[in-house]
């Protein structure tokens, strides 16, 4: 067990105490991996807020990079000073979901993530949450070996962190969600960290048109750079109306990544028929929605989701980081901010001003 420094949440609602829990040794198939850099994830401030339920004492954070530091005994993949990216579905292989290719709906999770003890304590010894079995805001973290990607040198980790989920789910949902075609027309509602690796995958698969859809004007200029074709600001214009000024019938693909029931409405709203929906956003707790059946019988549109990429976390993680190499997906133009782990509550501010498209949080410093 070693000593370390991690943000807590105590309560919804309150900011993040920096103090000292206790970090348990690695079961035989898991790495102690010395955080370097951590993304702040839309996902992390619903537990925050309480948006999404969670148990307490937490710490949360999970767009995580940084160093192996330790491996359990039965691990041979991977050995102290591998530059790795995690993930945040670590997967059996072996399931009926893992031998279709669709690891992030693993049979065997709950199992996988089972441990005999609590990863983290406080001093005392009350066990402390991690969101996705992770808790990136913690100096050291434990993760399972399979649930770990090591990235080539070139990569710096304050940008592969965003690898390991805006830039996964985001591209993912491209690719292996709604399987985008070459030539066709998309749009995104949400420009954050999710709906930007949206657009950037979305240009990758050879869209012709790409729209771009926030309430936040500097959100909407950076989507431009990432490879948007036309913008659209939500709460100025009606979506659907100005969609259809531009595209003829609406878009072959729409992707919500907002998270909310009327985010999800619009997604559909502005396909033309039969065009396909994904959502992506996280919706409060027990969010229901109310759509038009019609859009589907006499429309024949589809409504899908996709969960981290939907895919192969390693094959993906890897690609991506090529991508990035190459100059063909951006990193460098969505962290244009990161600051020092004292300051995290600072950067969880500024998220939500849109002058960013991903702050980053250093935990080196
Ligand atoms: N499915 C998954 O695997 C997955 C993974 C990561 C994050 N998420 C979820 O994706 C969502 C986006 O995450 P993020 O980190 O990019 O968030 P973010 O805060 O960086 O970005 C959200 C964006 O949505 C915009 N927005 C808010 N309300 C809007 C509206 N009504 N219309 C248009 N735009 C609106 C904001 O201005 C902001 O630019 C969150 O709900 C997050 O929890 C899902
Ligand atoms: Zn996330
Ligand atoms: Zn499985």
């Amino acid at each position: 067990m070693i000593n370390t420094e991690a943000a807590v949440l105590t309560a919804v609602g309150e900011p993040l105490e920096i103090t000292t829990i206790q970090v348990d040794d690695p079961e035989p198939t898991e790495v102690r991996v010395a955080v370097s850099n951590v993304g702040l994830c839309h996902s992390d401030l619903h537990y925050m807020t309480g948006t999404v339920h969670t148990g307490l004492p937490v710490v949360v954070g999970h767009e995580v990079a940084g160093v192996v530091e330790a491996v359990g005994s039965a691990v041979t993949g991977l050995r102290p000073g591998d530059r790795v990216v995690g993930a945040l579905t670590p997967s059996c292989g072996r399931c009926v979901n893992c031998e279709a290719g669709r690891a992030t709906q693993c049979q065997r999770v709950a199992e996988i993530r089972h441990r005999p003890r609590p990863a983290f304590q406080l001093p005392g010894g009350r066990p402390v949450e991690r969101l996705g079995d992770i808790g990136a805001f913690s100096r050291h973290i434990l993760m399972r070996d399979n649930a770990l990607v090591k990235v080539p040198d070139e990569v710096p980790l304050h940008l592969g962190c965003l690898l390991s989920c805006c830039i996964i789910t985001g591209v993912g949902a491209v690719f292996r969600g709604a399987r985008v075609r070459p030539g066709s027309t998309v749009a995104v509602i949400g420009c954050g960290g999710v709906g930007s690796a949206i657009i950037q995958g979305a240009r990758l698969a050879g869209a012709s048109a790409i729209v771009a859809i926030d309430l936040d004007e500097a959100r909407l200029e950076a989507s431009r750079s990432y490879g948007a074709t036309h913008v659209v600001n939500g709460g100025v214009e009606d979506v659907a109306t100005e969609i259809r000024n531009v595209l003829g019938d609406g878009v072959d693909y729409s992707f919500e990544a907002v998270g909310s029931a009327r985010t999800a409405a619009t997604a559909l709203a502005v396909l033309r028929p039969t065009g396909t929906a994904c959502l992506v956003g996280i919706a409060p707790d027990g969010t229901e929605l109310r759509l038009p059946a019609s859009d589907f019988f006499f429309g024949e549109k589809r409504l899908i989701g996709s969960y981290m990429g939907s895919g192969q976390v390693h094959r993906d993680i890897t690609q991506l980081a090529q991508l990035y190499l190459q100059g063909r997906l951006l990193l460098d133009e969505m962290v244009t901010q990161v600051i020092p782990f004292g300051e995290i509550n600072k950067g969880f501010e500024a998220m939500r001003s849109g002058d960013v498209t991903r702050v980053v949080v250093d935990l080196e410093q």
